[in-house]
Formats: structure tokens, C-alpha cells, sequence
């Protein structure tokens, strides 16, 4: 009995005193810093349908249960706060941040163990204090990590062991508009983490810098594996996922895969990429988080990743004629909204959306992130 009993107490003393003993999922992922775990993350992680400007099966809760460890997001301004919108709320509308954000929050809460990042287009230039207010109304903001200072080196970076035992352990980046004074735990995305180019439609990817504003080799790494192809619309071209090669996408190797992604990169850089964002992530099961599990050096997830039911997934369900139907009621969709888009005007289309006038210009920049 005391025996028992002294073991009782050493095992709640050393998941008190001697910190995490398993860290997303892994015990040997506690001792490792952030900036060297690779993450599989979702593009456009609020944007879920099958429309031409969606990207994602399944919803915010199960994305995270199925291992989606990074969620992108794209923010608009909207009268009623600040809404996850890809590129117009008009044509694509992923409802409010704080709605989103309060999901978040109850699912950290329920998993101790986690951490997460989240990476936001903050499209319309919005204060950071707007930001701000949304994660205290979510409730975040107390599990907001804070790095050391606003523009951390790789080697900065704390374990993922120490972020979960300071429960500061959700990492939000914002593209533009971070503003230290006003929110630490908003880190400004490109003086601290660079990204390989957007839209590719060609399956050899890279890995070259395309955003940064910072040196690669001393920040993270977010590479963009999801493949598009280009759409004529009302004349203009658009970038939409290319739904029919998902399964080469989002394979572990071979041609045009994750894993063929990731070889260019460790050729230029020499390292891992920090976060993989996929389209679709569900499409090849368990394949990206095995591959992750594998660059991290840990065995294999245990969890059974299931693709969507719905899903216009590529491959052998998918034959030529209903993907063209499928497109095409796709297009319905977007130029029935693009007819009655009267919000489409408002605010800007991001940054590197240069030249987006006009509602189709405005939907054509959405497009393109
Ligand atoms: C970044 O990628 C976008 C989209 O592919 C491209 O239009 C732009 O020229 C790239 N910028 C740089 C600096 O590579
Ligand atoms: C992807 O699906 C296509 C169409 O069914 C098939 O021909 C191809 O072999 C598949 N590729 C992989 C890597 O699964
Ligand atoms: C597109 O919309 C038109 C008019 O609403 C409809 O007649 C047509 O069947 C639709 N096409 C597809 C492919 O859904």
C-alpha cells in the first residue's frame, strides 16, 4: 500500500514537476522545439464544401481530430466582426473568426497534450487589436503562446514539452498587421517564418522562397503542397484545387506528392518544412500524417484518418464525366453569386492580390491563395 501510494504520488508529481510526458501525440516530440517538427496543416481550413473556392472535407473539429495540426485561415472585414471568407464573403462565406476561434478553444481545452498553430491572411489590413478582441471573446488568448521576441531565430523556438506545460501552447501567426504592444501572441508571419510559392499548377513544386521578410535559413518553414489548376471565368483565369490529381497530391512519394515536396526542400534547405498545407488533407487517409510522423523520426499515428463521404475526392471513384459535371455546377455556384455579389467591392483582396478590381478581380485574387 505504501509502495502503491508512493508511486501514486511520484506519478502526479512528475506529470506536475517533471512536465509532459507525451506531446502531440509522442514522447519524443516533448525535448524537440517547435521549429523542428514538421506539421501537416489545412489550407483555407474554414473554407469546407465542394464549391469552387472550397478546399476542405470536413469541419474544424475533425480536422483536428484527424491530426491537422496547423489551420490557415484567410480574415475579411465584415460589419459584424471579422469573417473567415475565401477572398469575398460574397462567394465564399466560412462565418465568424470569434465562432471559429471558440471551436478552437474548446477543442484545446480538451486536449492538454496539443499543440497548434494557427497561420491567418489578415486580407483587409485589419488592426491587430481586432484580432485581439476576437481571441478574448474565444477564450484563446490564455493559450496563446508568446514567443521571446517578435522576430525569434529557429533556435529560439521552445520545446513542444515546455509550451504544453506553460499551456501556452497555440501559435497564432498573422501576415500583416501584428503589433507586438497591442497583442504578443499575434507574431507577425514573415520576419519569423517564410512560405514557398501559392498555386502551383505544376506537380514538381520547389521550394523556393517566394514570401519572407526575413533570412529562410534562420525561420520557419511553411510550404504550400496543393496543386491547382487554372479555370477560365467570365473571362478571367482562376486558381482552383485540382481535385482530379488528389491522389497524387497527397501521397507520401512519387511524382507530384508531399514526399517528392519535401525532398526538393531538404536538397535547398537542408531541413525539414516546419508546416505542409494540403487541400483536402483526407483524401489519401492516414498517408500525409504517416509521412509527417516519419520526417519527425516518431512512429506512425494510430488514429484512422477516413475520407470524407462527400468528398469529390480524385482517383478511382472519379470518372471523367461527373468531374466535368461537378465543375460545371461548381461554376453555376460561383458566377450565380458573382451576378449577385454586391459586397464583393468592399476592402481589398490581399496584399500579394495585386491589381484585383471589380468583383471578378476581387474573386480572382481570392482564388489565388
Ligand atoms: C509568389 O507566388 C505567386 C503565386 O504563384 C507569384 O505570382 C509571385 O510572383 C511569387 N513571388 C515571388 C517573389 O516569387
Ligand atoms: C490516382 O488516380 C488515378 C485515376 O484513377 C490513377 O490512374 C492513378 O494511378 C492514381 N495514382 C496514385 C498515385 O494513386
Ligand atoms: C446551371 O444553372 C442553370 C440555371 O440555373 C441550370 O439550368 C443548369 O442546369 C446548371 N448547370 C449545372 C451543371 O448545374
Amino acid at each position: 500500500m505504501h509502495l502503491l501510494a508512493a508511486l501514486t504520488l511520484f506519478s502526479s508529481l512528475s506529470a506536475s514537476v517533471l512536465g509532459a510526458s507525451v506531446c502531440n501525440g509522442q514522447a519524443a516530440l516533448c525535448t524537440r522545439k517547435y521549429s523542428t517538427v514538421t506539421f501537416i496543416g489545412a489550407h483555407n481550413s474554414y473554407s469546407v464544401g465542394q464549391n469552387l473556392a472550397n478546399n476542405q472535407n470536413k469541419d474544424i473539429t475533425s480536422q483536428l481530430n484527424d491530426g491537422i495540426r496547423t489551420l490557415q485561415s484567410q480574415a475579411h472585414t465584415a460589419s459584424d466582426g471579422i469573417r473567415l471568407c475565401h477572398g469575398s464573403c460574397a462567394l465564399q462565406d466560412g462565418g465568424l473568426l470569434v465562432n471559429y476561434l471558440t471551436t478552437v478553444t474548446s477543442w484545446v481545452k480538451a486536449n492538454p497534450n496539443e499543440v497548434l498553430t494557427l497561420v491567418i491572411v489578415n486580407s483587409d489590413n485589419q488592426p491587430a487589436s481586432r484580432f485581439a478582441s476576437a481571441f478574448s471573446s474565444a477564450g484563446l488568448d490564455s493559450y496563446a503562446f508568446v514567443p521571446s521576441s517578435p522576430q525569434a531565430s529557429l533556435n529560439d523556438w521552445p520545446t513542444l514539452g515546455s509550451m504544453i506545460d506553460s499551456g501556452k501552447r497555440v501559435v497564432v501567426f498573422l501576415d500583416n498587421g501584428a503589433d507586438a504592444s497591442v497583442a504578443p501572441y499575434l507574431i507577425d508571419e514573415f520576419t519569423n517564418m517564410w512560405e514557398d510559392p501559392f498555386n502551383a499548377v505544376d506537380q514538381t513544386f520547389g521550394c523556393a522562397v517566394n514570401r519572407s521578410q526575413a533570412s529562410p535559413s534562420s525561420t520557419l518553414m511553411l510550404v504550400n503542397h496543393y496543386l491547382d489548376t487554372t479555370y477560365m471565368l467570365a473571362g478571367t483565369q482562376l486558381w482552383v484545387p485540382a481535385r482530379d490529381k488528389l491522389n497524387v497530391t497527397n501521397a507520401a512519394s512519387g511524382y507530384g506528392s508531399i514526399g517528392a515536396h519535401v525532398d526538393n526542400c531538404k536538397a535547398i534547405w537542408g531541413r525539414n518544412p516546419n508546416i505542409i498545407l494540403l487541400d483536402y488533407y483526407d483524401s489519401n487517409s492516414n498517408a500525409p500524417f504517416a509521412l509527417a510522423a516519419q520526417l519527425n523520426g516518431v512512429s506512425a499515428p494510430t488514429n484512422t484518418v477516413v475520407p470524407a463521404s462527400t468528398a469529390v475526392v480524385s482517383g478511382s471513384g472519379a470518372s471523367g464525366s461527373s468531374k466535368a459535371s461537378g465543375t460545371a455546377a461548381a461554376a453555376n455556384v460561383t458566377q450565380s453569386k458573382l451576378n449577385g455579389a454586391s459586397r464583393v467591392g468592399a476592402g481589398g483582396a490581399g496584399v500579394w492580390a495585386a491589381g484585383a478590381l471589380g468583383a471578378v478581380g476581387v474573386v480572382l485574387g481570392a482564388m489565388m491563395i
